[in-house]
C-alpha cells in the first residue's frame, strides 16, 4: 500500500483503534495531528483526527487540516520509508531532527512520548505490505578476547607503557584530583536543621527524588563490572585504570546518600513507594541486561547497548535532569547546602563518567561501523521514551509540584541532553573521530 494516500490513512486509523497501546498512551492528546512528506506538494500528507485515544477519522490533509492540526510532523520520503519499515525508531527520529515538526512544540510531543511511538508505530504496520518488517540489529560476534596462558605481554612492563595522551589517561587523572573527596566530610549540620522547616510536600519530592538516586547510584555500582572485564580482556588498560575511578566514585555516591537518608531524613519511610513503572524499567530490567548481556557477548552492539544504556540514559538523560532538579529546588530555596555540595561534586564526577561514555561509543563506532552504530541508534531510540517517562511520573505524583517545578521544564532540559549528545555521536560518526572532550 502506497503511504500517505487515501487508503492508507484508512489502514492507518483501523491500525491506531486496534491499538490497545495506544489507546491509553494517547488518552492525554486530543486534537489533529498531520504527518507530511517534504518534498510532496499536494498528496503528501494525512491528518488524523485524534481524540483521547481515539483516531475518529483519517484523511490526505488539505489546507484546513493543516491550519487546524495541533502539531505537523514532517520528513523527507527516505525517512519515512526507514520509518515506516521498522528500519528507524520514532522517537529517535523526532529527537535527531530527521523528522521535524512544522507546527507544535517538540517538548509537548515527547511528553506525549508514548502515545506518538504507538501511532507511529500503527502506521507502520499499515504500510507493513509495502515496506516490509522490521529487520533486526546484526551481532557480532568478538574477536578473541581472552588471554592465552604463556602469551600474555604486559604492557608496562613490557616497555611500552600508557598512553597518556588517550581520553580514558586523561580522565584518570582529573579523576586523581577531583573525585576522591569523602562523602563522610560533607557536613549535613544546617541540612538537618532545614528538614524539618519544610513543608511535607516538599520533603516528599526532595526523598522522592533521592530515593531514585539511591536506587539508581547502588543500580550502576553493581552493574559497571562486566564493562571493566570487557575492556580488561581485550587489553585496554588505559579503559581499565580509569573505569576503577569510575566504579570508586558510584560506590561514594551511594555512600552519600545514605548518609542523607540516615541522617538528614530519618522520618524517610518505605523508600520503594517511589519506584513506578517506568523507573524499574530501566533500573531493574534494561540497564542489568545490557550489561549483564556482556558476560556472554562482547560483539561492538552489545558494548555499543551497554554504554547507550549506562552513559548515555541513565547517567547523561537521567542523572543531569536529576542533579538540574536539585539545582532548582536547593539552590534558588538556599536551602540544604551540604546536600547542594553533595550534588555538585556527584555532577562533576557524573560527567567524566559521560565523558568516557562517548569516547567508548565513538571508539566503537570508527573500529567497528555499523556493527555498533545501529545498536547506538537502536538504542538511544528505544530507551528515550522510557527515560521521559520517569520524568512524567514523578510530576505525576504530584497535584501541586512543590517548588514550583514545572515538567515542560525537565522534559526539555532531558531531551536537550538526549539530542546534543546524539548529535556528537553521529558528528564523531561522520568524520570517523573519537569524542576526546574532557570536561571541567
Ligand atoms: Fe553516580
Ligand atoms: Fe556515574
Amino acid at each position: 500500500m502506497r503511504a500517505f494516500t487515501a487508503e492508507w490513512a484508512t489502514a492507518v486509523q483501523q491500525e491506531i483503534n486496534a491499538d490497545e497501546e495506544y489507546r491509553a498512551a494517547g488518552r492525554r492528546w486530543t486534537g489533529g495531528l498531520s504527518l507530511r512528506l517534504t518534498d510532496s506538494a499536494e498528496e503528501g500528507a494525512v491528518f488524523l483526527d485524534l481524540q483521547a485515544g481515539e483516531c475518529r477519522e483519517a484523511r490526505p490533509a488539505d489546507r484546513a487540516d493543516l491550519e487546524r492540526s495541533r502539531a505537523i510532523v514532517v520528513g523527507p520520503e527516505t525517512v519515512w520509508t526507514r520509518l515506516l519499515s521498522g528500519d528507524l525508531d520514532p522517537m529517535l527520529a523526532l529527537a535527531s531532527g530527521r523528522l521535524s515538526l512544522e507546527k507544535g512544540s517538540l517538548v509537548s510531543l515527547l511528553t506525549h512520548a508514548r502515545g506518538a511511538r504507538a501511532l507511529l508505530q500503527a502506521a507502520a504496520r499499515a504500510s507493513s505490505a509495502r515496506f516490509g518488517h522490521r529487520g533486526s540489529v546484526e551481532s557480532h560476534e568478538a574477536g578473541p578476547t581472552k588471554h592465552r596462558s604463556g602469551e600474555r605481554r604486559y604492557q608496562t612492563a613490557g616497555g611500552r607503557g600508557l598512553d597518556h595522551a588517550l581520553l580514558p589517561m586523561r580522565l584518570w587523572h582529573k579523576a586523581k584530583k577531583l573525585g576522591v573527596w569523602d562523602p563522610q566530610d560533607i557536613d549535613f549540620s544546617r541540612d538537618v536543621e532545614d528538614w524539618t522547616e519544610l513543608s511535607r510536600d516538599e520533603r516528599e519530592l526532595i526523598l522522592h527524588l533521592s530515593a531514585l538516586f539511591q536506587g539508581g547510584e547502588e543500580a550502576v555500582t553493581i552493574d559497571l563490572l562486566p564493562l571493566i572485564e570487557v575492556v580488561a580482556a581485550e587489553g585496554r588498560l588505559e579503559e581499565e585504570i580509569y573505569l576503577t575511578s569510575f566504579l570508586f566514585e558510584e560506590a561514594k555516591h551511594v555512600e552519600t546518600f545514605q548518609r542523607f537518608f540516615g541522617e538528614v531524613a530519618p522520618d524517610h519511610g518505605d523508600l520503594s513507594r517511589f519506584a513506578t513503572p517506568a523507573w524499574l524499567r530501566i533500573f531493574s530490567a534494561e540497564l542489568p541486561a545490557a550489561l549483564d548481556r556482556l558476560r556472554e557477548d562482547r560483539s561492538p552492539g552489545a558494548q555499543a547497548q551497554a554504554a547507550v544504556t549506562y552513559n548515555m540514559i541513565v547517567e547523561g538523560v537521567l542523572a543531569e535532569t536529576g542533579y538540574h532538579a536539585y539545582h532548582v529546588m536547593l539552590e534558588r530555596s538556599r536551602i540544604l547546602p551540604g546536600m547542594q555540595l553533595a550534588m555538585g561534586l556527584l555532577k562533576r564526577d557524573e560527567s567524566r563518567h559521560i565523558a568516557y561514555g562517548l569516547y567508548l561509543l565513538s571508539r566503537l563506532t570508527a573500529e567497528h561501523g555499523d556493527g555498533a552504530w545501529k545498536a547506538i541508534e537502536a538504542g538511544m531510540g528505544r530507551l528515550l521514551d522510557p527515560a521521559l517517562a520517569v520524568i512524567e511520573e514523578i510530576f505525576a505524583a504530584y497535584e501541586e509540584v512543590p517548588f514550583g517545578l514545572r515538567q515542560e521544564e525537565f522534559t526539555g532540559y532531558a531531551l536537550d541532553q538526549f539530542r546534543h549528545r546524539l548529535a556528537r555521536l553521529e558528528r564523531a560518526r561522520e568524520t570517523g573521530g573519537l569524542l576526546t572532550e574532557v570536561p571541567e
